[in-house]
C-alpha cells in the first residue's frame, strides 16, 4: 500500500488510526456515579485507504463507530468501520477506488454508480434503531450491541430522497423525528426532502422544495410549530464536478436565505427571508417560536469556515 499524504488532512488529529479493537475494562481515573449508566456512540472518519488524491479532505475518511459502554462503574469501548458500500468495494481492491469529495466523476470507472457515502459524521438513535449519517447519501443501520453494520436505510423502501442529514432533530414530547436531504434528487439538484418519521419509526412524510440554489445545507432547525431550513452561499455546479473540480465553492457575493414553514404543513408555505450576502454557519444552537416570532440562535460566520470550499471560491484568507 502507498503512503497516506503529509497534509492537515493526514497528519496530527487527522492522522489515520485504521484500527478495529473491542477494549474491555478502561483504566478509569476517580470513580464513575453510578447513575452514569449507558451508551455513549461516537462517530469518526478514518480512510482505510491512501487517497487517490493527494489533496484529498478529511471529510472523505470511511466512517468508524466507537461506543463507549459505561455501568456499574466499568467502561468498555469497541470501534469499528462502518461496511458502507463503498468501505467494502475499497476493502477488496485493497486500494481507494473513490476519488475527490463528493465528485464521482474522479472515481475509477469499476465503481460507476455505486453508492459513495462513508457514513462518517454522526450517529442518530430513533425508534429503537442506530444509524450512521452522513449528508452526501443515506443512512447506514448498525447494530448497536456488536457494532455490525446492517445497511442502507430507506425507510423499507418508502425514502424517495437519495439522502439523509448528519443532523435531524427528534422531539423530545412526541418522539417524532424530523429531518431533511439536500440534493435529494441527485448531484447539484435544488431538491430538498422534508420528512417526519414517527414515534414508531415509520416515515409518514416526505415532501420536496426546492431552495434557492443548490447549497451545501448542513443543519436546520424545528420549533413547536415551524420547521426552519437555512441557506448559505456555498454551492454546488455540475459542470465544475464534471471538470474534475471541487463539490463546494463558497461565493461570497451570494445571498443568504431562511426558509421557514410550519412543521405540519405543507412545503408550497414556506416563506423565504432574504440575509445577508456571504455569509455562512454549519450548526445551529436553537430555535423557538414567540408568538408569530421566530427565534433562531446561531453562529454567523462572514464567509465559510472551511478553507478547502473558500479557495475553490477564490477566497483565500488566513484561517484565524
Ligand atoms: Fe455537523
Amino acid at each position: 500500500m502507498g503512503a497516506f499524504p503529509t497534509t492537515i488532512h493526514f497528519t496530527g488529529l487527522n492522522t489515520p488510526v485504521r484500527t478495529e479493537c473491542a477494549i474491555r475494562d478502561l483504566e478509569v481515573i476517580g470513580t464513575i456515579p453510578p447513575e452514569i449508566s449507558g451508551a455513549f456512540f461516537r462517530a469518526v472518519p478514518d480512510p482505510a485507504h491512501p487517497p487517490m488524491f493527494a489533496d484529498d479532505i478529511v471529510l472523505s475518511g470511511d466512517g468508524m463507530i466507537s461506543r463507549f459502554l459505561i455501568a456499574d462503574g466499568y467502561v468498555d469501548y469497541d470501534i469499528r468501520y462502518v461496511r458502507t458500500e463503498r468501505y467494502m468495494l475499497e476493502r477488496e481492491a485493497r486500494r481507494a477506488l473513490f476519488g475527490r469529495y463528493r465528485n464521482p466523476f474522479t472515481d475509477d470507472p469499476a465503481v460507476a454508480g455505486r453508492d459513495r457515502t462513508v457514513a462518517n459524521t454522526t450517529p442518530v438513535w430513533h425508534a429503537g434503531r442506530l444509524f450512521m449519517t452522513k449528508e452526501d447519501g443515506l443512512a447506514y443501520e448498525i447494530d448497536p450491541v456488536s457494532l455490525e453494520t446492517i445497511g442502507r436505510w430507506d425507510y423499507y423502501g418508502a425514502l424517495r430522497s437519495e439522502t439523509f442529514t448528519a443532523h435531524p432533530r427528534v422531539d423530545p414530547a412526541t418522539g417524532e423525528m424530523f429531518f431533511f436531504g439536500y440534493e435529494a434528487g441527485g448531484l447539484c439538484s435544488r431538491d430538498i426532502a422534508y420528512c417526519i418519521a414517527d414515534r414508531d419509526g415509520k416515515l409518514v412524510s416526505e415532501q420536496w422544495f426546492e431552495a434557492p440554489y443548490c447549497a451545501s445545507v448542513h443543519d436546520f432547525a424545528i420549533t413547536e410549530t415551524r420547521a426552519v431550513f437555512p441557506i448559505f452561499p456555498t454551492t454546488a455546479d455540475l459542470d465544475r464536478l464534471k471538470a474534475g473540480g471541487p463539490h463546494w465553492a463558497h461565493q461570497q457575493e451570494l445571498e443568504s436565505w431562511i426558509g421557514i414553514m410550519p412543521r405540519y404543513g405543507k412545503t408550497d408555505e414556506m416563506r423565504w427571508f432574504r440575509g445577508p450576502k456571504g455569509v455562512s454557519a454549519f450548526h445551529l444552537v436553537n430555535a423557538f417560536d414567540e408568538g408569530d416570532l421566530v427565534h433562531l440562535d446561531l453562529c454567523l460566520t462572514d464567509t465559510n469556515a472551511f478553507a478547502f470550499m473558500r479557495e475553490a471560491g477564490g477566497i483565500h484568507r488566513m484561517p484565524w
